[in-house]
């Protein structure tokens, strides 16, 4: 066994056993297949390479205290990934095999589950690709559905200490009727470069906005967005940002603790208002922001004046956690435990 220093994890890619595969060739998709080769092989003319037919997902599973393996709201993702899948045109997968390959995964590679006092989990990364070749702009004729994992922690470095981000309205991830509510790579690469200048300046994620008017709030690069006041949660809606499994629990979550929730428009000036806010992603859990800079107006929205999270966010936070540890009941059958 590696010596895997459990604390010290960040959100990246390590080698772990195994990875399921499924294969939809002749019009069906195949029985899921174990392999251990890190390497996929692939027509150099595959659609995946050419057109971006290419959708994931994100989840994870978590050990709790009792050892036991619990994979929070996998169905939500296998759902989602259907949804991707009819967006760009590819072979939907049922949502049983999605379920099977992703226990799978986790049950072939348990010494990679990080122990319940790291605070560490084990991101599962499904993905589907068209493999036939094309030369022409059409869908592929057979796909590859691939899930591995990947023991993780937190996404921005600081975890739950809040940190600052930016406001660039040089740049779309997703037009208003494009792939934005999809899980589809093309968003991301689209993302690459804001991504890349708010790093360089200190920043943890671009916040976009809307990308017609830029007069509402979006979502981060990689989660949604959240701000609370007036004991009330409140969430951009929008036709171009991705249905968060994370956010939607949330909202559930606030409620059960007294909140009002609004999934509304929120304006660009409303942030002046919030008293905290939040990143909210399978990644990001809940990523608390210090400071929204909007660079092109050359005005700061400032959420955490001591440098710590907000009550709220913190309420919201030990909430999820401990369902996802199992160490509050399961009430919305949101766990999936792994035998
Ligand atoms: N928004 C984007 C663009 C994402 O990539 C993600 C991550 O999956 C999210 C939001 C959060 O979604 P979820 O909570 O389902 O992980
Ligand atoms: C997730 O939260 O699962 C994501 O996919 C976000 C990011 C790593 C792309």
């Amino acid at each position: 066994m590696e010596n895997i220093n459990w604390t010290e994890l960040s959100f990246g890619y390590m080698k772990t056993d195994y990875n399921i595969r499924c294969y939809y060739r002749n019009g069906k998709w195949g029985e899921p297949e174990i392999s251990d080769s890190e390497m996929i092989p692939l027509h150099m003319a595959a659609t995946c390479l050419h057109y971006g037919q290419e959708a994931f997902e994100g989840l994870k599973a978590f050990k709790g205290k009792d050892g036991k393996v619990r994979i929070f709201r996998m169905r939500e993702n296998a759902l989602r990934l259907q949804a991707s899948c009819r967006g760009i045109l590819m072979s939907e997968l049922p949502v049983e095999v999605f379920e099977k390959a992703v226990v799978e995964a986790v049950k072939r590679n348990q010494r990679f589950v990080p122990p319940y006092e790291s605070g560490a989990s084990l991101y599962i990364r499904p993905l589907l690709i068209g493999t036939g070749a094309q030369v022409g702009v059409k869908p592929a004729s057979e796909y590859l559905f691939v899930v591995f994992v990947t023991p993780v922690g937190p996404y921005f470095k600081e975890g739950f200490k809040p940190t600052p981000y930016a406001i660039i309205r040089g740049y779309d991830r997703a037009a208003p009727l494009g792939t934005g509510t999809f899980k589809v790579g093309g968003n991301y690469a689209a993302s690459l470069v804001p991504g890349e200048i708010a790093h360089s300046k200190g920043y943890s994620a671009v916040l976009y906005l809307d990308a017609r008017e830029k007069k509402y709030i979006d979502e981060c690069g990689p989660a949604n967005f959240f701000g609370i006041k007036n004991n009330t949660y409140i969430t951009p809606e929008s036709v171009s940002i991705l249905p968060s499994i994370t956010n939607k629990s949330l909202m559930v979550l606030a409620e059960e603790l007294g909140m009002k929730v609004e999934r509304r428009q929120v304006p660009v000036e409303e942030l002046a208002t919030f008293e905290e806010a939040g990143a909210c992603g399978t990644a990001a859990v809940i990523s608390p922001v210090l400071r929204i800079d909007d660079l092109d107006e050359n005005k700061s929205y400032v959420f955490s004046k001591d440098g710590q999270a907000g009550p709220v966010s913190i309420r919201l936070y030990n909430k999820l956690r401990a369902i996802q540890y199992g160490d509050e009941p399961d009430k919305y059958g949101w766990i999936t435990l792994v035998e």
